[in-house]
This record gives structure tokens, C-alpha cells and sequence, in this order.
């Protein structure tokens, strides 16, 4: 199990053509389904979604039963084999039960309602679509070739277990832990979670959910008195006027005006049990507060041993943001993985930003508060205060300004979760890499490209592969190298502000959430590729050949206006899934999945039931 590093054909499938097309497209000998999209009920019993007498749809919809049905724009999906540890596959058989926990961005109303407009959307419209953000955990079951939704399934997959479907919104009561747990600015309810993108999953069966863009859901941070709350906020991007959803004219708590703490609750790892429903889901102030893609976790065993600490990486995606990791100071047991001692582990520990010099080398630059004193004594009063201010803690510290970091994935054994050492990040692109800084702190940023960030106008993005030094990753130093910079292989050159790709194969743009097959592939799901060539945003497997240089495949195209999230492989690599985010978006001509255009799931298997991609 590993990256691929000699000549290697693993993949057997015919690429897919670029296409525009309205729907999902996929290799020959393969076939796709949706699942679990938006407004589908969680709970037997329930309405049908659709616009017949007695049925519920976005028309008429309460924000009681959306919390009751599945949320929208799905991003990052989780698959945890029902009960906790099963096998992915017996006699020949997969495994067929699943607690599928995935994530709802944001909201678009002009996508989702009849006539709506910010301006005049009524109380209940706003609820709704607070109720359409948050987590969905479901149970999934393959039956023949086909992934149902199992709506009775129980938590150990017995009779007495406890209900699996749950929902977590915009509303639903967080606990808090961590350095900043008792830190005044996070004083009061903590209510809800917001712009759930990407995430991860651990070895003791939760969930991370990553709160990413949350500034825009308040108003008014112009209004905060000078001081570093509203540097804090102007960094982070919140609005100085009216939000653009207008959310504050109903729920005061989004206008920082009358509650200018508020922004502080937000910017978190979230942590959810889908195993016991009546785990309080928590905020992790440790792993810091940005704008979080993900929380992608490994386990660093000294040689030999079955207990070791956890490793957690995490992008900020923002142009010219950083890369981080958290290093618990607790350990976790491989052999008793549901010890109730795990579920603190992700509240003590070291955060880390990267900094990749030109060399090839790196830095983990750790943010405790001795080493920020040590740069700018009196900068942050404590840890606490570290956590809350993250970036400005990696402005200080000289962590290295990236191109938008989206995923960062490290390829992890099934169960154990132990690493290879190695660690790729992707950064999506920097519209205004080489112009001017979008984010002035204090620290000048030239915005120009350097080693790690090397085009001006990064438009199709890059992914670096980071080597931790000793493959151990818990280190201080690494080694980092481009896995491809993405783009048209094709294209004319190769100068600096091209987009030529270095890679062979197929052409791509903006690579957004990376996952790993069982032979270590590495696949990518894009965000942005329309933005380059006329291809809606897809799938693509990648290998590394026999001459070193990385191979890039078409596997799957989206439907027209979509972006792809959440790209998963079943233990057995027998169903590829991935989640379909707004199709259609911004009233672009969309009818996916079936005449309405809803985000949902998709489950691409083949139809011999063979391993996808071999
Ligand atoms: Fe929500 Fe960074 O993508
Ligand atoms: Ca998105
Ligand atoms: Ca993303
Ligand atoms: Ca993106």
C-alpha cells in the first residue's frame, strides 16, 4: 500500500471525452446512480419530496421538516461501516451497511426557491435554509448493485440499537473544548454549524466537518470599534454592510453590530459521533480558527507499537492562506479503537503551520505561545487567543502564503489510520497570485510567485506532495516536491504563467478534494475546471508512470454547473462516490438530477461489479 512510484499501468478503464452534458457521464462498462439528495426525507413515514397533493418541496417546505430532510449542496461524505469495524467484504460478498455522514456547504436560494430574493425572503425561507446547512448522517445498504437508503437502520445494525438519521444544522447546540473553551469571546450558546466543506474521518469512528467560508453569513463588522476583533474579521472577509443573505434582518446573532462575538463561534473542526447520537457534537478550538477545508487524520506509531499520536492536516482556503497540522498530545489505541479517551483527543495538542522554503525542504513552524512571544512579544495574550487568531499567528510565525489550499490528504492504512509519510496539498488556483495582496495584516505580502506557488495567475492550480522527514509525521522538517501542476499538457509552453500541465494525459483545472484507491492511486475531484476548457468539473484518476511523470485519466464528468465534492472509494474500491454540489448554480440551464436540479449524491459502480479502475 503506498504511492505509486515505478511503471505502473494500474489503471483499465477508457477515459471519458470532455463533455458538457447535463448529466453523469462515465467510462464504458460503468454505471452510475444518485442517492440521498436534497429534501428526501431521513425518517420512515415522512412526505415524499415532489409537488403532488400532500408532498413537500422547496415551495412549501417549514424549517421543521427540513431539519428532518437532507440538506443541500453536499460536499465532503464519509462511509462508516455499520457496526463500528465491519470487514469491507465477506465470502466474496462487500459489506453492504453504511453510516453515510456528509456535509452541506451553503445555501442559494435563487437555486432552491420559487421567486426568491435576499431582500424580501420571509422568516421561514431564512430558517430553511439554516436547516439546510449542517451534516446529514444516514444509513446506506447495497442490495445487489444497487446503494438504498436505508432509513430504519440502526446504529450496530441491530434491532436495538439507536436510530442512525440524525441531522445537525445551522441551529443544533455545539459543546466547545480545546484552549479557547473558556476565552469570553466564545462565551453563551454555540449554536449551529455553517459552511461545512471538506473534512476527514478518525480511526475511533467520527466525523470532522470543516467550517470554511462562515464570514459571509454576517453583517456589519464595520461597525466594531478598532482593535484586533475587527482585525480578525476584516481578515477573514466578513461583511461591512448587509450580508449578502440577509439573515441578520430575522436572527440578531449574524449581526456583529448587536453581537460582535458572534463571528468567533465559527472558523472550527467539528467533531460528530455517528455511532451514538447522544454525543454532544463538539468544536475543537485546537486545531485553530480559519477558513478550514479539512481535517484529514493519520496515526504516528513508534516502531512497533499499536498506540501513537494523532496527526490532523488542514488547509485555509484563501488566496495566499496556509497550510496546517495538529499534533495531539495524546495517543491513540489501536486496540481498543472506541476508548472513550479518543474523543478528547483533538482538544490538546500543538498546531503547526507549513513553510516550504525554495530548497525543497520545509518548516512545521509551531504556534504555541512561547514561540509567538519569542516574535512578537504582547502580539497574543495566550493560546486561547492564538486559536481564535490563527492566521495572524501564521503571518507572525512566517508561514508560506499558498495558492488556496483545498485538501490536504495523506494515503492511510484501512483501520489503523498509519501514514506513509507523505502528504499532498492541494492548492485549487490564485487569481491574483502576482498582483496584489487580498488580505493586508500588518505582514506585507508581495503576492508575487515563489517556489511553491510558482505561476502568476495560478487559474488551473497545483497539488505539492510534502515527504515528513523520517516519514514521521509528527516532525518539524519535511522534504516537498509538485506532484503536477495541473492544466493543459498540451498547451504551447511551459513558462511560468502558462497553463501548461505536467503531466501526460488529460487536461484539467482547479483540483479541489483529492482520496486514494486501494492501490494508492491518487484521484482528483475538481471545482473550477469550466473556468479553463469546456468541460464541466470531473473526476480523474492519476498515477505516477514509469518515467516518473504523473499520468492523469478522465473518469467522470459532472452535470452542467456543478462542482464535485466528497470523492470516496467503498472499502472494497467496488463503488466510487462522490457528491454532486450545486448543479446548475446561479440559474444556469441544469435539470439534474431528475427535472429539478437538487445536489445529491452519485454511486458509480461497474456493472460487472469489478474493482473500479482496474
Ligand atoms: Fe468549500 Fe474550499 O471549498
Ligand atoms: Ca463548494
Ligand atoms: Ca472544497
Ligand atoms: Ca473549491
Amino acid at each position: 500500500f503506498g504511492v505509486p512510484t515505478e511503471a505502473q499501468a494500474a489503471t483499465g478503464f477508457t477515459a471519458v471525452a470532455e463533455t458538457t452534458a447535463d448529466t453523469v457521464t462515465v467510462p464504458p462498462g460503468y454505471s452510475f446512480q444518485t442517492l440521498l439528495p436534497w429534501g428526501d426525507s431521513l425518517f420512515e413515514g415522512d412526505a415524499a419530496w415532489g409537488t403532488g397533493a400532500g408532498e413537500v418541496n422547496a415551495g412549501n417546505m417549514t424549517a421543521d421538516e427540513q431539519e428532518r430532510r437532507i440538506g443541500f449542496n453536499h460536499d465532503m461524505l464519509a462511509l462508516f461501516a455499520n457496526p463500528f469495524g465491519a470487514p469491507a467484504s465477506a465470502n466474496g460478498q462487500s459489506h453492504s451497511a453504511y453510516i453515510a455522514v456528509f456535509n452541506h456547504e451553503y445555501t442559494t436560494g435563487s437555486d432552491m426557491f420559487p421567486g426568491y430574493s435576499a431582500t424580501t425572503a420571509r422568516r421561514n425561507t431564512v430558517d430553511v435554509e439554516l436547516a439546510a446547512h449542517g451534516i446529514t448522517v444516514a444509513g446506506i445498504r447495497l442490495e445487489g448493485d444497487t446503494w438504498v437508503h436505508d432509513k430504519g437502520m440502526r446504529v450496530g445494525d441491530t434491532p436495538d440499537g439507536a436510530l442512525v438519521a440524525r441531522r445537525i444544522t445551522g441551529t443544533t447546540r455545539f459543546l466547545v473544548d480545546g484552549p479557547a473553551k473558556d476565552d469570553p469571546r466564545l462565551s453563551g450558546p454555540v449554536a449551529g454549524t455553517l459552511n461545512n466543506c471538506a473534512g476527514g474521518f478518525t480511526p475511533w469512528g467520527t466525523y470532522l466537518s470543516a467550517e470554511e467560508n462562515f464570514n459571509q453569513y454576517f453583517a456589519n463588522a464595520s461597525s466594531l470599534p478598532a482593535g484586533t476583533t475587527k482585525d480578525n474579521y476584516r481578515i477573514l472577509g466578513m461583511t461591512n454592510g448587509a450580508s449578502q443573505r440577509r439573515w441578520e434582518k430575522y436572527h440578531s446573532r449574524f449581526d456583529l453590530a448587536k453581537m460582535p462575538n458572534e463571528g468567533f463561534k465559527f472558523g472550527w473542526i467539528v467533531e460528530v459521533d455517528p455511532f451514538d447520537p447522544t454525543r454532544r457534537p463538539v468544536k475543537h478550538t485546537a486545531i485553530g480558527r480559519f477558513k478550514h477545508e479539512c481535517a484529514t487524520v493519520v496515526v504516528q506509531y513508534p516502531e512497533g507499537q499499536t498506540k501513537g499520536k494523532v496527526v490532523l492536516y488542514s488547509g485555509d482556503d484563501e488566496r495566499f492562506d496556509y497550510v496546517y497540522k495538529f499534533v495531539t498530545d495524546g495517543t491513540f489505541d489501536s486496540a481498543n479503537p472506541r476508548a472513550k479517551g479518543h474523543f478528547s483527543l483533538l482538544s490538546s495538542g500543538t498546531l503547526y503551520a507549513a513553510k516550504l522554503n525554495a530548497d525543497g525542504t520545509g518548516e512545521w513552524l509551531p504556534l504555541t505561545h512561547a514561540n509567538l512571544e519569542s516574535k512578537a512579544a504582547g502580539a497574543f495574550a495566550d493560546q486561547a487567543d492564538i486559536c481564535l487568531r490563527t492566521r495572524e499567528a501564521g503571518d507572525v510565525v512566517g508561514a508560506t502564503p499558498m495558492d488556496r489550499p483545498e485538501d490536504v490528504e495523506a494515503p492511510h492504512t484501512p483501520g489503523t489510520f498509519a501514514g506513509t509519510g507523505k502528504v499532498f496539498v492541494v492548492c485549487t488556483n490564485n487569481s491574483n497570485r502576482g498582483g496584489s495582496a487580498n488580505r493586508p495584516t500588518g505582514t506585507v505580502r508581495s503576492g508575487a510567485a515563489d517556489a511553491a506557488n510558482p505561476r502568476t495567475n495560478n487559474r488551473t492550480g497545483h497539488i505539492v506532495q510534502i515527504t515528513e522527514n523520517g516519514n514521521d509525521h509528527t516532525s518539524t522538517t519535511f522534504t516537498w516536491q509538485f506532484y503536477l501542476l495541473a492544466g493543459d499538457p498540451k498547451a504551447a509552453s511551459g513558462a511560468v504563467g502558462d497553463v501548461k500541465g505536467t503531466f501526460f494525459g488529460d487536461r484539467f483545472g482547479s483540483p479541489d478534494n483529492i482520496t486514494f484507491d486501494n492501490r494508492g492511486l491518487l484521484w482528483i475531484a475538481t471545482d473550477g475546471t469550466p473556468n479553463s476548457y469546456p468541460c464541466n468539473d470531473q473526476v480523474l484518476c492519476t498515477e505516477v508512470a514509469g518515467n516518473g511523470k504523473v499520468r492523469v485519466k478522465r473518469f467522470l464528468v459532472g452535470p452542467y454547473g456543478c462542482e464535485i465534492c466528497g470523492p470516496l472509494f467503498s472499502p472494497d474500491n467496488t463503488t466510487f462516490f462522490c457528491n454532486i454540489q450545486h448543479p446548475g448554480e446561479d440559474g444556469q440551464p441544469s435539470s439534474f438530477p431528475n427535472g429539478q436540479k437538487r445536489p445529491t449524491m452519485v454511486a458509480v459502480r461497474r456493472t460487472d461489479g469489478g474493482i473500479i479502475g482496474n
